[in-house]
């Protein structure tokens, strides 16, 4: 099982810039057309049934994902940020906790979104919180995945973030990643950066089988 103590220094960065982050990303889903339209397809794809914003920081996607129609909840490591998540978003549900232990019984979500959210965890314990999401998920409900993506296929690599320790992947490694837990891959958009980012962005929707 993950140590969490080799989340600590990624808890407490979120904790440290969680104001200033909640301000700079409060409307930036409106500049970005492509996202929201996977977020309107992942919405789609979902049945009734609580739906799961993984790594949720201020709650900016889990207040979309409501406003879409869904049953969405919030999980974050930072307990400023389920703060401002809770104070943005009264009516929602936000739990504070790593995303690779969830409070969630076997197969009860009906959908997974992980909005640049496993970019902060370590390459070799990724295994681990797929195999979480693929414990929670049920089957057919879908898991929408937000990263940068790697130079080259079948990559990962270092990323140098603004906040905390991160990585960026080749989709095709994510996509190895998941398949043994049970996912199957549904649609990927890799769309060319627009500044300020620095490399593509990758958004992958698998499915749990
Ligand atoms: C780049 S922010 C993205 C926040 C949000 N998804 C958004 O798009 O606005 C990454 C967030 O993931 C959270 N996070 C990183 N690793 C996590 C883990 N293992 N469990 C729960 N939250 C995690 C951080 O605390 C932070 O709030």
């Amino acid at each position: 099982m993950m140590d969490s103590s080799a989340l600590l220094p990624t808890q407490q960065a979120y904790d440290e810039v969680a104001e200033l982050y909640a301000d700079l990303f409060a409307k930036e889903l409106d500049s970005k057309p492509f996202e929201r339209a996977m977020l309107a397809a992942f919405a789609e794809s979902a049945g009734a049934g609580p739906v799961a914003d993984l790594g949720c920081g201020p709650g900016r996607i889990t207040g979309h994902l409501h406003s879409l129609g869904l049953d969405a909840f919030g999980v974050d490591l930072s307990p400023e940020m389920i703060r401002l998540a809770r104070a943005a978003h009264p009516r929602l549900r936000f739990e504070l906790g790593p995303m690779q232990q969830l409070h969630a019984a076997d197969a009860s979500l009906a959908g997974i979104v992980a909005w640049y959210s496993i970019i902060h965890t370590p390459p070799q314990l990724l295994p681990e919180v797929f195999a979480e999401f693929g414990r929670v998920l049920r089957p057919g409900g879908p898991l929408l995945l937000g990263f940068m993506a790697a130079d080259a296929p079948h990559e990962v690599q270092p990323y140098d973030h603004r906040v905390a320790p991160a990585f960026r992947w080749s989709t095709g490694r994510i996509e190895e990643l998941l398949r043994p837990h049970g996912f199957d891959i549904v649609a990927r958009l890799i769309r060319e950066p627009v500044d300020p980012e620095r490399c593509p962005q990758v958004h992958l929707q698998v499915r749990k089988n």
